[in-house]
């Protein structure tokens, strides 16, 4: 008897849950019921807290059963999972779950629906009609076909994607780039890693679509030794992709050509900022270069380059596809389209959800997310990775848009959420800022070098009641001169953690001190 198609996730999250022993001991229990197992190890769907969650296709859809131990496998068979019978840990069908059903899914389509070494799966989902229509667009169209769908890159800055790759496009050269920036070292974020390694034919065809556009034929991956399954997936694609003709010199069969590497970075946070990465790509060390030149001008090998975050990239396929016009009717203001909010830290349901523009935090947080996972309330949220604010409930009614969080000297970054309850306390975490700064500056400025080990120490002395007034105007001041003084947004934004901490919990630091006139 063969049985019908089930799916049991292969990425990092689901695997670190337990979902390969559950593949294993679902696939000994079918061959000793005699059935020939079909088993799909897809990635997960982002519905964290509820991996492994195996998914069963069925009449009604693909029926889901999660978070499932191996030691559940015998009752889940003798359940008749294979028909989508019911069981205590039967979530209905996938699709249906409001957490799924609420997003709206254009860079994150296929994740946990498709095979992610499947060109097939891929393609029959949609993949490659993207570069296929921007094959026949041409250079300069599918350039402009970006710029009108508003895509801001989803790495850190928000710099328009056209835009940029109109510079590098513009820039006379011999030999142009394509650098996708996977470096992902911000805190509570998994996005671009979910990507590699649950749809990385779709960062391939991104990479290859941005390659085409700007007439650069070579792109490299850089990512982290943190991840080293995304890796290896992302290498078996490029090998499938160089097979089938869709990477190469003859790209399908349109004569232009583009290839691709990846790169493993040792996981240092300052990797990430776009001249330090180009450095270590380039086999030296980490330091962050003078801006200009900028890297669309001169970038690796001193050549013209694209720099883009992997979400920006793995979003151009759906605007390629779908055309510009249709991403940026979703969104608000200037923040056109969509963006993979991560939600984590303390937080009851955990995971990805990708949304348009506009969305007010405190529903991701208590409609979508559930609030803690402890139970208490909620204290602060941390948006945008460790460069972040800290936003207290009363601003939970700002909307995830770039221009309203920047109103309120906050970030959004790569889109990472970290919550806290009502036990963090906020002076160690603005003390937390200042190290982690002091830990991964690049040395080359000394606001940053030096401040944030200053800035460590002034923190100890104003939590330990040490002359608090005179050390408290002495952070503000140093955080001012970081702010304004530092060469890259290491340095330069570590004050606003600090800042945020200090004037919304005031009581953390055992004083009610003035407003620092940059924190509201
Ligand atoms: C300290 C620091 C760390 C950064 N880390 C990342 C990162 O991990 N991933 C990323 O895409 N961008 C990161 N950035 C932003 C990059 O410098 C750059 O703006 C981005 O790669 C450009 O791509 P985008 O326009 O698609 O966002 C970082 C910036 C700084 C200052
Ligand atoms: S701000 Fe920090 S990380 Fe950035 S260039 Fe200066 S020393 Fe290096």
């Amino acid at each position: 008897m063969k049985s019908p198609r089930i799916f049991v996730p292969n990425d990092a999250t689901a695997v670190a849950c337990g979902a390969d022993r559950v593949a294993r001991k679902l696939e000994a229990g079918l061959l000793a019921r005699g059935i020939t197992a079909d088993i799909t190890r897809n990635g997960s769907r982002g519905l964290f807290w509820l991996e492994p969650l195996i998914e069963v296709e069925t009449e009604r859809g693909r029926v889901g059963y999660g978070p499932v131990k191996p030691s559940d496998i015998e009752d889940l068979l003798h359940a008749g999972i294979l028909h989508g019978a019911d069981h205590p840990l039967c979530v209905g069908v996938v699709e249906e779950i409001p957490y799924l059903k609420k997003q709206t899914r254009l860079t994150f389509a296929r994740i946990g629906i498709i095979d992610p070494l499947s060109l097939t799966d891929y393609k029959a989902h949609g993949g490659y009609r993207g570069l296929e229509r921007a094959i026949t667009l041409g250079p300069s169209a599918t350039v402009e076909e970006v710029v009108e769908s508003g895509l801001r890159g989803r790495g850190g800055a928000g710099f328009p994607t056209g835009i940029k790759w109109r510079t590098v496009a513009a820039a006379p050269a011999d030999q142009r780039y394509i650098v996708c920036n996977a470096d992902e070292g911000d805190s509570g974020t998994f996005a671009d890693r979910l990507i590699m390694e649950a749809d990385p034919f779709c960062l391939i065809e991104g990479m290859t679509i941005a390659g085409l556009a700007v007439g650069a034929t070579k792109g490299y991956v850089y990512s982290r030794s943190e991840y080293p399954l995304a890796f290896v997936v992302m290498e078996k694609a490029i090998e499938k992709a160089r097979e089938a003709g869709l990477l190469g010199d003859n790209i399908l069969g349109s004569g232009l050509a583009f290839d691709m590497e990846m790169r493993m970075g040792a996981g240092a946070y300052v990797c990430g900022e776009e001249t330090a990465l180009l450095e270590s790509l380039e086999g030296k060390r980490g330091l962050v270069r003078a801006k200009p030149p900028l890297p669309a001008h001169k970038g690796l090998f001193q050549k013209p380059t694209v720099i883009n975050n992997l979400v920006s990239l793995a979003t151009v396929p759906v605007i390629l596809d779908k055309g510009g016009k249709y991403y940026r009717d979703f969104g608000m203001g200037r923040s056109r389209g969509t963006m993979p909010i991560q939600i984590a830290g303390n937080i009851k349901f955990g995971g990805l959800f990708e949304t348009a523009f506009g969305i007010p935090l405190g529903e991701l947080v208590y409609d979508i997310g559930g609030g803690t996972a402890s139970g208490r309330p909620v204290k602060a949220v941390q948006a945008g990775g460790p460069l972040g604010a800290y936003l207290p409930t009363h601003q939970f009614d700002t909307p995830f848009d770039y221009e309203a969080f920047t109103a309120k000297d906050a970030l959004i970054g790569h889109g990472g959420l970290v919550v806290f309850d009502d036990t963090a306390d906020l002076a160690d975490m603005a003390r937390f800022a200042m190290e982690f700064c002091a830990h991964e500056s690049c040395g080359k400025c000394t606001p940053c070098r030096i401040g944030s080990t200053r800035g460590v120490e002034t923190l100890d002395k104003v939590i330990a009641g040490e002359k608090r007034e005179q050390n408290l105007a002495l952070l503000t001041d140093l955080c001012h001169t970081m702010k304004l003084g530092s060469l890259c947004a290491l340095g330069g934004f570590t004050p606003y953690p600090v800042l945020s901490a200090l004037n919304h919990f005031p009581e953390d630091f055992g004083v009610a001190p003035k407003l620092p006139a940059a924190a509201e």
